[in-house]
């Protein structure tokens, strides 16, 4: 099994008139074909920082992240887009849909920046489409004109379209009902099962218990264990050569997101 992401102290400064602010001090993480990561943390922790790192549509102040073996750091902004448009599939919190285009071509979008035909772009959407579980008599519709929990389905079938290397969601449940999230979250099960590699960034303990191995984030380190409530003793965030994830853990750590009722999120806000 390759390894998809590797993450090495990587820090994100992000420089602004008020003063400099540190969102990611020290980030180290992989994760290999096939596994399904969530990683869970307060608003403001650092999640989207990373994931816009991680999805290569930014880079690290310091540190070095490798996107299949690759050093990202020396690609132009070209060849930037052109790995995002082939190798990583996006889920964001707000779909993202083309609201006045059918389903079908909405799925097929990604697709015209490669050199794949028509035809072969129509397959390719029908077969992501039906991999989400999302009936066929929609196909034809226009995204503004189906249901949450279908319209997410719909960009999980975009973002699998281009049989991406990984697909990364940002909270890709926070703006759907209990029971809508939880039809969009078994089509992430579904895909896990298919050996997709996943990383799903979100604040629910409900949500990160469907991963294999979840991983927190607290003002912009990362660590194994969910931070205790109104705890300050010393926290002991991951080595900067991040070990093997050990399979026994990885259940621990997934037990635990399982049992934080309260989100996180509730001390920030
Ligand atoms: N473009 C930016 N310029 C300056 N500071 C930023 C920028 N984006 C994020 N930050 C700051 O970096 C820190 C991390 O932000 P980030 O968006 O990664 O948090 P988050 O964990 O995704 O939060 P949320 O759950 O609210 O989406 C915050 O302190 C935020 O204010
Ligand atoms: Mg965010």
């Amino acid at each position: 099994m390759h390894t998809v992401i590797e993450a090495n102290n990587i820090h994100r400064i992000y420089q602004t008139k008020a003063g400099a602010t540190q969102a990611l001090r020290g980030v180290s993480f992989s994760v290999k074909s096939g596994e399904f990561l969530a990683i869970m943390g307060p608003s403001g922790s650092g999640k989207s920082t990373l994931m816009n790192i991680i999805g290569c549509l930014d880079k690290p102040t310091y540190g070095s992240y490798l996107l299949e073996g690759a050093d990202v750091a020396a690609y132009s902004d070209d060849e930037l887009a052109d790995l995002r448009a082939t190798r990583i599939g996006f889920v964001f919190q707000s779909f993202n849909l083309l609201p006045r285009s059918s389903i079908l071509r909405n799925v097929m979008l990604p697709l015209i920046y490669t050199l794949c035909p028509r035809k072969e772009r129509e397959k390719r959407a029908y077969a992501a489409l039906r991999a989400v579980g999302l009936d066929e008599v929609f196909f034809d519709r226009r995204s503004n004109e189906i249901s949450g929990g279908q319209m997410q389905r719909v960009a999980i079938a975009r973002a699998l379209v281009n049989n991406p290397a990984l697909i990364l969601a940002d909270e890709p449940t926070g703006n759907l009902d209990t029971a809508t999230g939880d039809m969009v979250l078994e089509t992430f099960a579904t895909l896990r099962e298919q050996g997709r590699t996943i990383v799903l960034i979100t604040h629910e303990p409900d949500v990160a218990a469907h991963a294999d191995r979840v991983l927190y984030i607290r003002d912009g380190l990362m660590y194994t264990q969910p931070h205790p409530r109104g705890a300050t003793t010393e926290q002991h965030p991951l080595p900067l050569s991040p070990p093997d994830p050990d399979p026994a853990s990885r259940t621990e750590a997934t037990k635990e997101a399982a049992k934080l009722v309260v989100p996180v999120t509730e001390e920030v806000h």
